[in-house]
């Protein structure tokens, strides 16, 4: 890159389920004029593809094969699959918890990481996810861990289903958000976990607009100091 092009920078967000990773990303990416990147999705996408063909999400061949074929393309908010929006079918508990159990698959893993470089590669991102600033951009400029207590994730989690019209009760989403969690920070092959480097950043108590804020002001005192960075507008 030229020296007076402007800068393409990568902004890594990371945490667990409900932390507000998504809401947080895509309003800074809205602000920014960056790319925002949804990387839960896309394993969601690979999970319900499986569902649809009736593939064991435990067979690590099978859903290596559906990783490299699946045609995701995202947008702010939205998700296609081969060609298909599949932005509201992804989001059913039976896939969430397929998108957890086929995150453990290395092969799905290198899949979707190839995927989510190529597009940092190419444009000012903000890039959400468990593993962001620990593999897929270990050079991350701006690299946040975004949690918040369990009680408010799914405080959090419950407000969004029935936002949606879905009646859950409040002990069954905790059971499915722990059993998420574990599995996300344990399996062997890039668990959820916070980067050295990564700004720690609890959310419990903070409204959107003060994490957004926080984050702004650590990206314009550490990156842009100042000067211009690409956007992709
Ligand atoms: O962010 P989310 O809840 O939509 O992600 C769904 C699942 O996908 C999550 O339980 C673990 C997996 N995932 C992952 O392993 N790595 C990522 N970068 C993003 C999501």
């Amino acid at each position: 890159m030229a020296e007076n092009q402007p800068k393409r920078v990568v902004v890594a967000i990371d945490g667990p389920a409900g932390a507000g990773k998504s809401t947080i990303a895509k309003a800074l990416a809205e602000r920014l004029g960056f790319t925002y990147i949804d990387t839960g999705a896309m394993y969601r996408a690979v999970a319900l593809w499986a569902v649809r063909q009736s593939v064991d999400f435990a067979d690590p061949h099978r859903m290596e094969q559906l990783a490299l074929a699946a045609a995701i393309e995202l947008a702010p908010g939205r998700i296609q699959l081969n060609g298909e929006d599949v932005t509201a079918a992804i989001r059913t508990p039976e896939v969430s918890s397929g998108a957890s159990k086929i995150a453990v698959i290395p092969g799905v893993r290198r899949a979707m990481v190839a995927k989510q470089r190529e597009i940092g590669q190419k444009v000012s991102v903000v890039m959400e996810g468990r593993d962001i600033g620990t593999v897929v951009f270990p050079d991350a400029d701006l690299k946040v861990f975004l949690d918040a207590s369990v009680e408010e994730r799914v405080r959090r989690r419950l407000l969004e289903s029935r936002a949606k019209g879905v009646e859950t009760s409040e002990s069954v989403l905790a059971a499915q958000m722990k059993e998420r969690d574990q599995r996300d920070s344990t399996r062997a092959d890039a668990p959820l976990a916070q980067a050295p480097d990564a700004v720690y950043l609890d959310s419990t108590h903070l409204s959107e607009d003060e994490v957004a804020e926080a984050i702004l002001k650590m990206l314009r005192a550490r990156v842009t100091n100042g000067k211009e960075y690409q956007s992709h507008e």
